[in-house]
């Protein structure tokens, strides 16, 4: 009984992992346009994203929401978000490989 109700737990919160990834590529359409679709960035003075921790993205995400940190194109994308949205996208961009 043990061993079900942990499996159970598994099951449900691996699905809870991967609902969030989808969403947050979802949400992530937007950011490909400057931080690259595969999450590698093309453009020289915009950073990668793919492969980062989690909690670094969503803390800096999160900053330039909040105002903490101050970025001209950067703080008007992290504008709108919710912290739901963060932490999907954030779960996306560290799901992808580091190297492109
Ligand atoms: C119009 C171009 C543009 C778009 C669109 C954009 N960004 Fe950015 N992003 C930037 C630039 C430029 C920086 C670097 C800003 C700085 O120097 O602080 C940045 C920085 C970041 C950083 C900090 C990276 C680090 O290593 O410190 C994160 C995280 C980030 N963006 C996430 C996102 C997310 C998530 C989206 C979509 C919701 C998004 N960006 C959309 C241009 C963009």
């Amino acid at each position: 009984m043990k061993y079900l109700i942990f499996t159970l737990g598994l099951l449900l919160s691996s699905q809870a992992i991967a609902a969030d990834v989808a969403a947050g590529k979802a949400k992530s359409m937007v950011c490909a346009a400057c931080h690259g679709a595969n999450g590698i960035s093309i453009i020289p003075d915009y950073p990668n994203l793919a492969g980062q921790k989690v909690k670094y993205l969503e803390s800096s995400i999160k900053a330039y929401r909040d105002g903490e940190r101050k970025n001209g194109i950067m703080s008007p994308m992290a504008a709108g978000l919710t912290d739901t949205d963060i932490a999907n996208i954030a779960a996306y961009f560290a799901s992808l490989p580091a190297g492109g």
